[in-house]
């Protein structure tokens, strides 16, 4: 065996031994991946009563998004998939935001939704759809997309499925205009074209996250 073989056999060898005796979890993706002789039923369950309707009047946009992902369901590490229930008041939305790192495939389980997304540049396409009680839309990963509740007297709930165990969220609104610090107006106002005051009005407002 030639001498530097030899000397990788060596060293993967006290690599796999080191990892053995190391008391320290074995992290994947930053979360631990269990020896799978230590696997538990638990690990992959959640009494996460998702059957019951969750507060829509904590925020002014009037929904509430309760995810399941791995932070909340450890067996979730590198399956590559969450589950959300959202929940609509009347006249409720899930404000404009987008997953960086999911698709997400979402059905109504009550109520009528009005759902859209906008594809990238340069087309800037916007697909919508008013969705019922059974129906199923898709909003591709990355892109922008929102839900509204047109009802102005019964609430909605839907139920989401998202390609990644975690799968991010950023609202719109929230990240330009409730940043901390804030993004100065001068680069708000020439973007969005408008005037600094009015950028000054919305980076006021209190930005509220509608998510669990
Ligand atoms: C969602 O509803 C639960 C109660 O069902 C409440 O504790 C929580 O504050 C609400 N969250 C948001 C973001 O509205």
């Amino acid at each position: 065996m030639a001498s530097s073989s030899y000397f990788l056999v060596i060293a993967l060898l006290a690599l796999a031994s080191w990892q053995t005796m190391a008391s320290d979890p074995i992290l994947v993706n930053g979360f631990v991946c269990k020896d799978p002789k230590d696997v538990k039923a638990e690990d992959f369950f959640l009494a996460a009563k998702l059957d019951m309707p969750r507060d829509t009047n904590t925020n002014k946009v009037g929904s509430n998004v309760t995810l399941i992902n791995v932070m909340r369901l450890p067996g979730l590490n590198t399956l590559g998939i969450s589950l959300a229930r959202i929940d609509y008041a009347p006249l409720g939305e899930n404000p404009p935001h987008a997953h960086p790192r999911a698709t997400e495939i979402l059905t109504v389980l009550e109520g009528t939704l009005y759902a859209g997304f906008v594809t990238s540049n340069p087309d800037n396409k916007f697909l919508s759809k008013v969705l019922n009680k059974g129906d199923v839309f898709v909003f591709p990963e990355g892109l922008i997309h929102f839900q509204f509740n047109p009802n102005p007297y019964k609430p909605a709930v839907a139920i989401a499925a998202l390609s990644s165990q975690n799968p991010g969220a950023i609202t719109i609104a929230n990240a330009v205009f409730g940043s901390k610090p804030a993004i100065s107006d001068d680069v708000l106002a020439k973007a969005f074209q408008v005037e600094k005051n009015t950028v000054d009005w919305l980076q006021a407002q209190f930005w509220a996250d509608n998510h669990n």
